[in-house]
């Protein structure tokens, strides 16, 4: 899988959904489903969109005991998504577990990508909530190693993080990065961003773009600006 623009589908309806993904005439972007779709509109979505032929990462973060997320998995391998994600955080055991319900009867499965630390944690946080006391790019890394260990794809990392992951994992374990800003578009709620472009010098093999893209008054416009500055 070569480098590409994720776009971060995050609406509360297959209507507004489809209304976006709608613009798109001449071009299928690879899509990310989060939580609040799926949980909105159930596995429907899934086939709906992947029906329209755009490739899906399906953004749930598993995280529960490794039976319930084999069989979890399974499920959603029938989806037919392209990407999946877990928390690293859920142990080997549990990612072992994963890969194995993920993996169809003729050997194909999904790619399987975990998150580490969230973004959203900060060192302040992990170690007062999680009695986690070591320095969390440490903690990053340590995360992403196990997840190679077991077996998984790449890790959902800031664009910051992507080389030292590279280095640490080897350059076909993928980084999927969101926290990505037009240079001269608002930040919002994202904290560490980089442009498209300094993505794709820093290493990323995918971009996660949401609010850049959705909220902007040319969605089509923009997705091909970033297509253009992170693809070439
Ligand atoms: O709108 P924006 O470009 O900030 O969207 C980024 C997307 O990536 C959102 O769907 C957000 O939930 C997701 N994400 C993130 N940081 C992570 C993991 C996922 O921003 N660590």
């Amino acid at each position: 899988m070569g480098k590409d623009v994720i776009v971060a589908c995050d609406f509360a309806s297959a209507a507004q959904t489809f209304a976006f993904l709608d613009r798109f005439t001449a071009e299928k972007p690879f899509v990310k489903i989060g939580m609040e779709l799926f949980y909105a509109e159930g596995p429907d979505i899934v086939r709906r969109i992947k029906a329209r032929g755009h490739k899906i990462f399906l953004d749930l973060k598993l995280h529960d005991i490794p039976n319930t997320v084999k069989k979890a998995m399974a499920v959603l391998s029938g989806l037919d998504v392209d990407v999946c994600n877990l928390h690293a955080a859920g142990t080997d055991a549990m990612m072992r577990a994963a890969l194995e319900g993920l993996t169809r009867p003729d050997g194909t499965r999904p790619l399987l990508i975990a998150v580490t630390q969230l973004t959203s944690t900060d060192q302040q946080a992990m170690e007062r909530d999680l009695w986690i006391r070591e320095p969390i790019d440490e903690v990053v890394m340590h995360y992403a190693e196990n997840a190679k260990a077991a077996g998984l794809d790449g890790v959902v990392c800031s664009p910051l993080e992507a080389g030292k992951v590279h280095a640490r994992c080897g350059d076909a374990f993928l980084t999927v990065t969101p926290g990505v800003r037009f240079a001269d578009s608002a930040v919002g709620d994202q904290k560490r961003v980089t442009t498209p472009a300094q993505a794709k010098a820093l290493g990323s093999d995918y971009i996660v773009v949401g609010r850049p893209i959705t909220a902007s008054g040319d969605p089509v416009e923009a997705y091909r600006r970033c297509v253009q500055e992170f693809v070439g």
